[in-house]
């Protein structure tokens, strides 16, 4: 039988921050971190050693990493899209040994996705990545994998779940520890994350704790699909405090399932997940007011007027 611990994966600092049209100062992302690490969570994503002419907002991850303060009991991943980023990485680590010690790597399950946010095929990005995850394993750091689309494509609409099922497996063979599985366009629904998921199981063979679930609230329907993948066995989420972020690449899609609705809804379900909702509620207050926007967490909002 599984437990009932579900991990929690902040994705605020980078996934809630890489889209913000006004660049966040770097002494702001820190404090988020800093904040986030009180909180309970696991995980922190720090930030990516992507391209800053791709995503400016990024462009300060290596400032982050080297100035974060970091707690022996919480991983900080970090996004990687190619051997030039864990060039950057390595560098930084040998002068801030310890500051992370996991990356996370990305491809989707359309070849228009994968094209307008990492500029290459599927095939290609496949390749790139399984050099990155062999040269970060000789590292020492930890592989997370990423497929985005998994619900659907913001340039070609339904997205087969065999393509999903077919990269998951891929993001596997390479060496990945966990597999998240993206509704990138946040317009899925459960019957079609569980597809996605079902796709994933058969390909891999890995049981449902294998995958994570990452899922963007656009059209309301995220905390569902959140709920649905975990009742399926999935025992990880990634979420935002404030329900922050969105993808440049995705357009008109919206920030990510809030990590307060997600907690609230987990422990009331009987699920436990480490985490302290009301530290949780702050955080996403604090972080909306010093990027200037209005609170996205129905969760919070509703605590903070209780
Ligand atoms: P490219 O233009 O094909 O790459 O981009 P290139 O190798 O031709 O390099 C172009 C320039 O970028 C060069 O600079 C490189 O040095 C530089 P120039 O010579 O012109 O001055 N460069 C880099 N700089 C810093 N770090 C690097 C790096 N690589 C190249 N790592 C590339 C290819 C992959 C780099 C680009 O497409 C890119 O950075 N894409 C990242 C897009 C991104 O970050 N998207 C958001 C994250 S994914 C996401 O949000 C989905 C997720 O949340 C899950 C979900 O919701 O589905 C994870
Ligand atoms: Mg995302």
């Amino acid at each position: 039988t599984r437990g009932n611990f579900v991990k929690i994966v902040e994705v605020s600092p980078r996934d809630g921050l890489q889209n913000e049209k006004t660049i966040v100062p770097t002494a702001t992302k820190i404090e988020l971190i800093r904040r986030l690490a009180e909180t309970g969570v696991p995980v922190i994503e720090a930030g990516s050693f992507v391209s800053p002419k791709w995503v400016p907002q990024m462009g300060d991850t290596p400032q982050v990493v080297s100035g974060m303060p970091v707690s022996p009991s919480i991983s900080y991943p970090v996004l990687v899209p190619n051997m030039r980023g864990l060039e950057g990485l390595q560098k930084l680590l040998e002068t801030h040994k310890g500051q992370t010690d996991e990356i996370a790597i990305f491809t989707a399950a359309s070849e228009s996705f994968c094209k307008a946010n990492t500029n290459c095929s599927i095939a290609e990005s496949l390749t790139r990545l399984e050099e990155v995850t062999a040269k970060a394993k000789a590292m020492g750091l930890k592989v997370r994998g990423y497929v985005s689309v998994v619900a659907g494509c913001p340039y070609e609409g339904a997205v087969d779940p065999e393509a999903v099922g077919r990269v998951s497996k891929a993001l596997k063979d390479m060496g990945c520890y966990e597999v998240s599985l993206g509704d990138t366009i946040g317009a899925g629904t459960p019957s079609v994350v569980e597809a996605a998921l079902n796709a994933s199981l058969k390909h891999t063979n890995a049981p449902a704790e294998y995958f994570a679930a990452h899922c963007h609230d656009t059209m309301n329907t995220g905390l569902a699909n959140v709920l649905h993948m975990v009742r399926l066995g999935v025992r990880t989420v990634d979420a935002a405090v404030g329900g922050l972020g969105g993808c440049p690449y995705s357009p008109g899609a919206t920030g990510n399932i809030d990590t307060e609705s997600v907690v609230f809804a987990l422990h009331a379900e009987g699920y436990e997940t480490g985490t302290d909702l009301n530290k949780l509620v702050d955080v996403g207050e604090w972080i909306s007011g010093e990027i200037g926007r209005r609170n996205m967490s129905n969760a919070g909002r509703a605590m903070l007027a209780q």
